[in-house]
């Protein structure tokens, strides 16, 4: 088989490097060719060693050229990536993409183009670095229905969250380190406000529930309003704070989405996941729970996804219907939660504030199982409420409602809780 790649960044490099060192692996590499890659800047230096004319910087001739049988495409972004896919794919090529931003925004275009064409989109790598959970949602569980997926799919915001749980270290220098790692996104804000989360939610919901839904119908928060103290108060409560994306398929028609932080009870296997590592909590009949745990992110576990496509389809494992072209669009999208809450509220310092607070609670129906209070500051007090089970949109009400009380000067958190 030959190959065409575009792009040889972080994925592109780690890729070719599996591929021009490929004894002692899957013996199907060995017949794998790479014919040329793209890039946007020829005169940079490479770590990896090339022949001949094989970069180049027009793109357009590698998903042209005949002698080409599948395209890797590990070059990121919407466009060109997206022109260049179809026209791989108008030409009769297998695709291969590490592009979560390009499936969760262009998928059914691009699933039903290559169903057309009757060629492979591939799409591992898009979802959780390393660890094969789409084709193990496509195949290995396949005999099951899937009505619950909740991941750590975001290795960057993992890492920042674990390294000021267990590290003490800033949110500002977590990141900054985050960065120097490779993981984070070129534009770290995707990381940090849920974005990428939620495209690799909506990769999961097409493959997982069989459901095509925009990542920009998604609920998000992202990280940036978790504190110190909300750690603290997280480790006091035995519970681990993390950003989650939750697949909850709650009736036949109706989809629940959301991408959030949560504070996870430390019983719960997701609340030991640390540092970059990902992992991937599916719910199904007849299987029960099935968790998958791995590096979310960075050169080798993306490129080991990528070959693995690029193995699937070479030793011909993958059909061309390798991910349903037509998935269920109709499903209502619930952002709807019913969960326990911890509520972190900051007050002028009376005496009547927790009690008024309880009280407007109890106006909306939303019972606090625990309260407690502490003076942080001359005239300041913290509040920390958690709540029985209640709907998100009951609980907005009495915050609301509470926001509007005269001493009352912030809700500084609203965050659901997972239990074990
Ligand atoms: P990267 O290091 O920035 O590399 C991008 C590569 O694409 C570079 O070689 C760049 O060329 C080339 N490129 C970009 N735009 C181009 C254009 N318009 N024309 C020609 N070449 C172009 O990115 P990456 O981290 O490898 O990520 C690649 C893809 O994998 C993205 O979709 C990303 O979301 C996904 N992904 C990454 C990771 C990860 O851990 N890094 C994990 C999972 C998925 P130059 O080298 O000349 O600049
Ligand atoms: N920025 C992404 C992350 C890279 O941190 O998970 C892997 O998709």
């Amino acid at each position: 088989m030959k190959i065409g790649i575009l792009g040889l960044g972080t994925v592109g490099g780690g890729v070719v490097k599996i591929l021009l060192d490929s004894i002692g692996r899957n013996p199907i590499l060995s017949g794998i060719k790479i014919v040329r890659i793209g890039v946007r800047d020829i005169g940079k230096v490479r770590l990896v060693s090339l022949t001949g004319n094989q970069l180049t910087t027009q793109l357009g001739e590698i998903v042209n050229d005949p002698e080409i049988d599948l395209i890797v495409e590990v070059m990121g972004g919407l466009e060109p990536a997206r022109s260049l896919i179809l026209q791989a794919i108008n030409n009769g090529k297998h695709i291969v993409t590490a592009n979560k931003s390009l499936i969760a925004a262009h998928g059914l275009e691009i699933l039903a183009l290559a169903r057309d064409k009757k060629v492979c989109v591939a799409f591992e790598a898009a979802v959780g670095g390393g660890i094969p959970v789409i084709q193990c949602l496509q195949k290995s569980l396949g005999a099951n229905r899937i009505h619950k997926i909740t991941g750590i799919v975001n290795g960057t915001t993992n890492y920042i969250l674990s390294q000021m749980a267990h590290k003490g270290v800033s949110y500002d220098k977590a990141l900054a380190d985050a960065t120097a790692q490779g993981y984070a996104e070129a534009d770290p804000t995707a990381d940090v406000d849920g974005i990428d989360a939620a495209e690799k939610l909506s990769v999961l919901t097409l493959v997982g529930l069989d459901s095509w839904v925009s990542s920009k119908k998604i609920s998000r928060l992202g990280i940036r309003s978790i504190s110190e103290k909300d750690i603290t108060y997280a480790k006091a409560m035995n519970c681990t704070i993390k950003l989650l994306a939750n697949a909850h398929l709650r009736e036949s028609d109706n989809l629940q989405l959301d991408v959030q932080p949560y504070l996870v009870e430390n019983a719960h296997p997701l609340a030991s996941i640390n540092d970059a590592f990902n992992a991937i909590f599916i719910e199904g009949e007849p299987i029960g729970q099935v968790m998958l745990y791995g590096q979310g992110a960075g050169e080798g576990a993306t490129a080991s996804a990528v070959v693995s496509d690029i193995i699937n389809i070479a030793s011909s494992t993958a059909t061309w219907q390798n991910a349903n072209a037509e998935p269920d669009q109709a499903k209502s999208i619930s952002q709807e939660i019913n969960s326990n809450f911890y509520i972190r509220i900051l007050t002028e310092q009376k005496a009547t504030a927790a009690g008024a607070i309880a009280w407007s609670f109890g106006d909306f129906q939303v019972a606090p199982r625990a309260i407690q209070q502490q003076i942080i500051d001359e005239g300041l007090l913290e509040i920390v409420i958690v709540t029985e089970l209640v709907l998100k949109t009951k609980l907005d009400g009495a915050i609301n409602s509470i926001r509007g009380l005269p001493y009352v000067k912030e809700i500084a958190n609203v965050i659901p809780i997972l239990k074990a």
